[in-house]
């Protein structure tokens, strides 16, 4: 028997692969698929098809927006394109600047530049997330917008953000909008709030590999704004603002010219599979939890690794699971975990993420001469091990067991 594999088998082995992002986030049930089929039924009408200001979608949008405790949401095709709308929303003027984290996946960088903004990249702090001491430092008179990740489902320190921007107003456009980018941390808590009740706006992804998703791809904005919400909606549809049944129509708001828009509008099939897949949402979240409370205890044995850290006010849903070797493993000898545990144990583990400038020629190209050290330093002592709401508590044990052993033998 090789070598691997008796190793493999003496930790008690895996019940299955996991992959450390897994490809998909949650799981379906026959729920969707029978909402799957009642939305085509309900499409056969030649006067009904798929049409856009259906009941699914207008319904998923309202229970989303209860869900998280806002007034409105706005699902359109992704976060990605979301975030482009929610970056559109700031009309930035040449020159001007919006901070972003330096260790982030590429979407909220890519709409910063794609709408003509100066992307500032501004560091993290020990939970991943964007520091407020350098949040801080990186406001200008030029900025705009301080557009922050909540890295891997735990909230980034909103209040704290707001409090700054409050400090340092634009001299036309008063204090920087705050903007979560949710992507990975949908039905997470922060301050006895969901993530996405504070800031000007949020959005979420529904792509498949997320905390829920709708077929795929999709994506969901939330806000408290009606200006702003009337806004989204033109960028979303071909600058119209309103439908004739939107409470946020009343008082014609959003009937003239309502400037740019394009067609980013979720499917009312996706909706209807929405609807079904949030009203599972808490369900497919409690087992991450549960999983990672397990995964801390076992792991907290092993004396070089520093586990996720979780504020006290937070309510993470560990869309993936944070550790970090010691400083001076950074670099090559975490690398030689990770290999060491796809290779001889079948623990697949992932950098998520290290700074985007080290990883993406275009926002390196964009951003020539800024640096991040602490997002650098984090970037290179960080790894992902696996997390799915359908993992056993025995793949979570092998993973942690696995874990620990080849730590020990890095140790020696
Ligand atoms: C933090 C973050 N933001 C945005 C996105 C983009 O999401 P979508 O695939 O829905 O466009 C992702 C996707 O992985 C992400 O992780």
């Amino acid at each position: 028997m090789a070598q691997d594999q008796e190793k493999t088998q003496a930790l008690g082995g895996l019940s299955r692969e996991w992959q450390a992002e897994p490809m998909l986030g949650g799981w379906y049930t026959e729920e969707e698929i029978d909402a799957v089929v009642k939305a085509i039924r309900t499409s056969l009408d030649p006067s009904a098809g798929f049409g856009f200001f259906c009941d699914e979608i207008l319904e998923f949008e309202q229970k989303f927006a209860e869900y998280i405790g806002t007034k409105y949401a706005l699902s359109v095709t992704s976060a990605g394109t979301g975030l482009d709308v929610a970056v559109k929303a700031l009309d930035l003027e040449p020159g001007d600047e919006v901070v972003v984290p330096a260790m982030n996946f590429r979407a909220a960088p890519y709409a910063v530049l794609g709408a003509g903004g100066k992307l500032i990249l501004c560091d993290s702090d020990d939970t991943l997330n964007a520091s407020p001491a350098d949040v801080e430092a990186k406001l200008t008179s030029r900025t705009r917008a301080i557009l922050v990740t909540h890295m891997n489902g735990l909230s980034a320190p909103m209040d704290e953000y707001m409090k700054i921007a409050a400090r340092h107003p634009h001299p036309k456009y008063g204090p920087p909008k705050v903007i979560g980018d949710a992507a990975r941390a949908l039905g997470g808590g922060y301050k006895g709030a969901k993530i996405g009740k504070l800031g000007w706006m949020t959005v979420f992804s529904l792509h498949t590999m997320k905390m829920m998703t709708t077929l795929g791809e999709g994506g969901i904005i939330t806000t408290d704004d009606p200006d702003l919400m009337l806004r989204l909606r033109a960028l979303r549809q071909w600058g119209i603002a309103v439908s004739e049944d939107l409470e946020i129509a009343r008082g014609k708001k959003g009937t003239g010219d309502m400037g740019w828009g394009s067609n980013y509008k979720l499917t009312k099939i996706q909706a209807a599979v929405g609807l079904v897949q949030l009203r599972r949402l808490d369900q497919m979240i409690a087992p991450r939890v549960a999983l990672a409370k397990k995964r801390t205890e076992m792991l907290s044995k092993v004396p070089e690794l520093t586990l996720p850290s979780v504020p006290a006010h937070c309510q993470p849903v560990y869309y993936l699971y944070n550790v970090l070797v010691p400083k001076k493993w950074a670099g090559a000898k975490r690398d030689q975990l990770m290999a060491m545990l796809r290779k001889e144990y079948g623990v697949d583990t992932v950098v998520a993420n290290p700074p985007v400038y080290q990883t993406d020629a275009y926002v390196r190209r964009m951003t020539v001469g800024q640096s991040c050290p602490k997002a650098e330093e984090l970037g290179a002592r960080l790894f992902c091990p696996p997390m799915h709401p359908l993992m056993s508590d025995s793949d979570n044990e092998y993973i942690c067991n696995s874990i620990a052993e080849a730590v020990k033998r890095l140790r020696a």
